[in-house]
């Protein structure tokens, strides 16, 4: 029958995943589920500062690079991800900032440079950067990240002009988790997107990363929440999704899975800015969540053995209908 990617071809809306290089090189059914499900594709971890640039001055552009010619043999766009984050930072640079070698005024120069030159080289090859990512906490307030402590907020505006400078047509993307719907994280999201909007900086997405829990329940207002940030003009994305659970896994555990991803879906394709929807792994063969919450996982759309799981049909179904 169609893939995902045939139905949201039809749907207007681009099907992402984000892509594991490792299990992309090794595994044959991995590498072909990608290509034939998913028009739009993620670097798992390969874009990040401490894959492209372990050592300072030295780059390794290989990862990332296979994953965007890959891309385009297969007819994807790329989804960049990401430029300034706290968390992977290349040992380097948070050894000499922790030793006082690397003050405010050079790690500005150092964030700018490392900016420029990862989108430069892919400029005009990613549709969609994550500029910034997860830069508040959960009661709206700035993370205490290294880029705030060294640079103070103004880094978050630079970063977005740098980014713009080095490739005009590229859309620069807020992202984030724990912000599909109203809250006071998204929030204040929202009174940066129409700050930063009202100044002229080039911020023209918001990304919700779409990491959801069933035992936490499914987000309040996420149509409500798309909506505002598409009044202020821009584009929105679901970016990461995916949706644990307690392990071992049941019928009615995995229903209520698959009605997650259905309704995140549903709120994408119900909002014109919505135009791309992308999970964070489509099999649970390769996936974080086991490594990070002990005795959760299997929370995406296939099984380990690629067998599709009720969330691969509501995804489906979704896209055929919406
Ligand atoms: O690089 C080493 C490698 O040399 C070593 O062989 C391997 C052995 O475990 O570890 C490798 O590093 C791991 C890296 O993934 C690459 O596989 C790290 O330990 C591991 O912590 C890292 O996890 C990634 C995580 O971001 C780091 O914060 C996950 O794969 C990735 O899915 C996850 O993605 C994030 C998004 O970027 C932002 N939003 C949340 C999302 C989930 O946490």
């Amino acid at each position: 029958g169609p893939t995902l990617r045939q139905f949201a071809d039809r749907a207007d809306l681009r099907i992402g995943t984000a892509v594991d290089m490792a299990a992309l090189a090794e595994d044959r059914t991995y590498r072909r589920t990608v290509g034939r499900e998913f028009d739009s594709v993620t670097a798992e971890n390969v874009m990040k500062w401490e894959s492209v640039e372990p050592r300072r001055g030295v780059h390794d552009w290989k990862a990332a690079d296979d994953l965007v010619r890959h891309a385009r043999a297969h007819g994807q766009v790329v989804r960049g991800h990401t430029l300034v984050w706290h968390s992977q930072l290349p040992g380097w640079l948070t050894a000499g900032v922790a030793d006082g070698s690397i003050g405010p005024a050079e790690l500005r120069g150092i964030l700018r440079k490392h900016i420029t030159t990862e989108v430069k080289r892919y400029k005009g090859r990613i549709q969609q950067w994550d500029v910034v990512n997860e830069v508040f906490e959960e009661d709206g307030s700035l993370r205490n990240s290294l880029w705030l402590r060294e640079l103070g907020p103004s880094y978050i505006e630079d970063a977005f002009r740098w980014a713009h400078a080095a490739d005009p047509k590229a859309k620069l993307f807020l992202n984030d988790y724990n912000v599909e719907g109203v809250n006071p994280k998204s929030t204040a999201y929202y009174e940066l997107a129409k700050r930063l909007r009202a100044e002229g900086v080039p911020v023209h997405g918001f990304g919700a990363q779409g990491h959801l829990a069933i035992q936490y329940g499914f987000p309040g207002q996420v149509a409500e929440n798309l909506a505002r940030f598409e009044a202020l003009g821009m584009r929105t994305a679901f970016t990461e999704v995916d949706v644990r659970m307690i392990l071992p896994t049941d019928s009615d555990k995995l229903a209520t899975q698959a009605s997650y991803f259905r309704r995140l879906l549903d709120a994408c394709l119900g909002a014109r800015s919505c135009t791309s929807f992308t999970v964070w792994g489509f099999t649970d063969r390769y996936s974080w969540v086991p490594g990070v919450f002990a005795g959760q996982g299997a929370a995406t759309p296939m099984d380990e053995e690629y067998g599709r799981k009720a969330a691969y049909g509501a995804l489906r179904e979704g896209l055929a209908e919406g």
